[in-house]
């Protein structure tokens, strides 16, 4: 249920509400309630398999819920028909864990592809709004490439620029940083930093970088056998005495 303290009294802009996942008999996730406040940075941690990135596709409505609710913008995503359903899909971006970009399109081909699909725009607006997407993440001048030719930190900026093709207000990233070194990751969590500055965009992120949750997360949600068990701050995080939390930290490396 929304916490209007925790929230400043808005509105969340998503929620999972009394969610329980699971592929066939296997339960992943069980009883999560979790909101996601417009202009936070919402980190997931969790340990590998523990339904990470499993909540996501439940909030990007990929996956339905075995039980519980999963609103987004106020509505069931369960609930939408199609047009409303199309309407909702356009207002997220989505930045997916091994989120291949076309290997045979060049960069601003992959970056088109939300528009193509989701807008009726002419090539020429098409191909401006790609060339403003791949400035924003710092890849100007790179539209000709192909994935295989760059770096990568800069198929993740692409990836990104590709969830922002849609201006979409809230944006979920499975693992942006995921085999990056910690200066590209560095580099690109202080992206994700200025496009919500700049943007005004609401993050969720899921990360095992403890260097990445230390710079970006307002918040933190921990899940652990299937059940969210603490949602807070990275300081609340530390000294929380749930055994879990404080094991990925210690494991992870200290952050002070
Ligand atoms: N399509 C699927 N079919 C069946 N089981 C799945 C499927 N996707 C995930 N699972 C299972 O659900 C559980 C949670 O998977 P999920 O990918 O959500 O974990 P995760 O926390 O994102 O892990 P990681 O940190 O390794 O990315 C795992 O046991 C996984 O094997
Ligand atoms: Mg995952």
């Amino acid at each position: 249920m929304s916490d209007p303290v925790q929230n400043n009294g808005k509105e969340p802009l998503a929620s999972v509400v009394n969610l329980k996942a699971a592929y066939g008999d296997h339960v992943v996730l069980d009883d999560v309630s979790l909101d996601i406040t417009e202009g936070e940075i919402l980190v997931i941690l969790g340990n590998s398999g523990c339904g990470k990135t499993t909540l996501l596709k439940h909030f990007i409505g990929l996956k339905q819920p075995s039980e519980g609710h999963v609103k987004l913008f106020g509505d069931d995503w369960w609930s939408l028909d199609e047009p409303e359903r199309e309407a909702a899909i356009q207002k997220i971006g989505v930045l997916f864990q091994y989120g291949a970009l076309l290997g045979s399109r060049t960069l601003a081909a992959n970056v088109a592809v939300p528009l193509e699909q989701h807008t009726n725009l002419s090539d020429e607006v098409i191909s401006r709004i790609v060339g403003l997407k791949l400035r924003q993440v710092g890849l100007q001048g790179s539209e000709k490439l192909l994935p295989s030719e760059l770096s990568g930190g800069m198929r993740k900026r692409a990836g990104l620029a590709r969830a922002l093709a849609l201006d979409p207000p809230l944006v979920f990233c499975d693992e942006p940083s995921a085999g990056l070194d910690p200066a590209t990751t560095y580099l690109l969590d202080k992206l994700l930093l200025d496009l919500r500055t700049n943007l005004g965009l609401t993050l969720v992120i899921v990360t095992h970088e403890t260097a990445s949750i230390k710079r970006i997360a307002d918040r933190i949600a921990f899940l652990d056998e299937g059940k969210l068990v603490f949602t807070g701050n990275l300081k609340e995080a530390m000294s929380s005495g749930i055994e879990p939390v404080e094991q990925f930290f210690h494991v992870a490396g200290a952050v002070t």
